[in-house]
């Protein structure tokens, strides 16, 4: 049976880039930066993408090359079986991580309709009723996993690639057009400054900890992802190159959300400390003030944008579990991607039911040194998302110094790179791999399991 692949680098690169951008980018670090003091996390931000994010992606994809396997299947053709746990750990991980962001996504193309369609921007004052309203909610949340699975279904490269193509255009235009808009707004000059001069005594071990967890987060890493993606790309292709693009795209993404969101922050006087529902209490009234009509399509192109990114987001976190089920139990592809797609909505109904709808899933448990209980969703963000990413992450890292060894890893690369071996960029990514991103990683679980889960707080 033919697993697929992409039709050419770019189609690789749009689908990949298509992962990373997502709302990590366009409603996270928007917030993030506004919690951790603007351009001094921004800057933060962009060293860890350089030292740790690109020679982990560049690990992940040649993994995946090397093998044409999903995670699970990945690890033990280079190593030995033990290490499918590692696999399996990724794998688990696209289902948990999926099972939360289908919820958001939910918002925000619950959002498009409420403001692009009904021209309701008072939705912003009623955030904690709207994601309450399970059925609502819910509802768009089953369009949107069925949107995914529908890609999903459709293979690498007549869906996958075929969507990623398509909206990741479409995205990059439609935040040019709303950059622009912002920057016509009175006031914007101040959220640009807050957003670009760092101010240096704002950073702390705090900032440091969640720029980092963000980075890595937001560029897909720690769950294979990217070993699947890269289970699909030729062996003509230059990986070094590719993994520079999408970092480059990530990166690039995320600053252009922030130049479009602090604008319009700062023109309407918000607090840029509002947290995670900076996006979804705060704009609204925003696209409000312009108008009926105007406030309609610009709020409209805005959701319909963050949606577009969380689509091809989705779209890789459901890859994953659907290529170990296709490769490993020999499931057809459109019949395992309606499956596993309907088995993580789920698994994401208590986090569905858990933003107020039901008390039992809103107040779910308490830990961390926090007075009071943490909804069932957060609670399984701190689990997947801050906890197994790092920790996939490191042991992936470990798993090529100790295991597979650098030079085989540099052997792949060298393929469709004839000029690498021996490079300065052989050097930097040998070491980084075996000592700096080891380092860092560790030092990255050990804060969150301190900071998220003891209560510790080394600030
Ligand atoms: N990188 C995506 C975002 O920024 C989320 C994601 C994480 C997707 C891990 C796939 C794997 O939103």
């Amino acid at each position: 049976m033919s697993r697929g692949n992409f039709s050419s680098k770019i189609g690789f690169i749009a689908a990949a880039a298509g992962s990373a951008v997502g709302l990590g980018n366009i409603w996270k670090f928007p917030f993030e930066v506004g919690k951790g003091g603007g351009a001094a996390f921004v800057l933060m931000y962009l060293i860890f993408c350089f030292i740790l994010c690109f020679p982990v992606m560049v690990t992940e994809i040649a993994i995946g090359r090397k093998t044409q396997k999903n995670p699970y299947g990945a690890y033990p053709i280079l190593g030995f079986g033990k290490w499918r746990g590692l696999g399996l750990l990724g794998v688990f991980s696209g289902v948990l991580i999926l099972s939360f962001y289908n919820v958001v996504a939910g918002w925000a193309f619950g959002y498009f309709y409420e403001i692009g369609i009904k021209g309701n921007f008072g939705i912003g004052n009623s955030f904690g009723d709207y994601v309450a309203d399970w059925k609502t909610v819910g509802a768009f949340g089953i369009i949107f996993m069925g949107l995914t699975a529908f890609i999903v279904s459709r293979g690498v490269s007549g869906g996958i690639e075929k969507a990623s193509k398509i909206l990741m255009p479409v995205l990059i235009s439609i935040i040019l057009f709303l950059i622009i808009y912002s920057w016509t707004l009175p006031g914007s000059t101040e959220g640009i400054k807050f957003y670009l001069i760092p101010d240096f005594s704002k950073i702390n071990l705090e900032v440091i900890h969640t720029a980092l967890a963000h980075a890595f987060f937001s560029l897909s890493l720690g769950m294979g992802a990217l070993i699947t993606y890269g289970s699909y790309v030729s062996k003509k292709d230059n990986i070094l190159s590719s993994a520079a693009f999408i970092t480059v795209a990530d990166v690039g993404i995320a600053f252009l959300a922030g130049l479009m969101m602090f604008p319009f922050v700062f023109s309407q006087g918000i607090d840029t400390n509002g947290g995670a529902g900076l996006i979804f209490m705060t704009l609204p009234g925003v696209f409000g003030s312009l108008g009926p009509l105007v406030g309609r399509l610009i709020g409209g192109l805005f959701f319909l944008l963050l949606s577009f990114a969380a689509l091809t987001s989705t779209v890789s976190l459901l890859e994953v579990p659907v290529a170990y089920v296709v490769d490993e139990l020999k499931i057809k592809r459109k019949s395992a991607s309606w499956w596993v797609a309907l088995v993580i909505f789920l698994v994401g109904i208590p986090s569905l039911l858990g933003n107020g709808a039901v008390r039992f899933f809103s107040s779910f448990i308490t830990y961390g040194g926090k007075e009071s209980p943490t909804d069932f969703m957060t609670f399984i963000a701190d689990i997947a998302l801050e906890s197994f990413l790092p920790l996939g992450g490191l042991l992936t890292v470990l798993f090529v110094a100790f295991v597979w060894k650098k030079e085989n890893l540099s052997e792949e690369i060298a393929i469709g790179n004839p000029n690498y071996k021996g490079s300065f960029l052989e050097k930097f990514l040998h070491f980084n791999i075996l000592v700096t991103c080891p380092i860092i990683l560790a030092l990255l679980l050990i804060l969150t399991v301190l900071s998220k889960f003891l209560g510790i707080h080394l600030v």
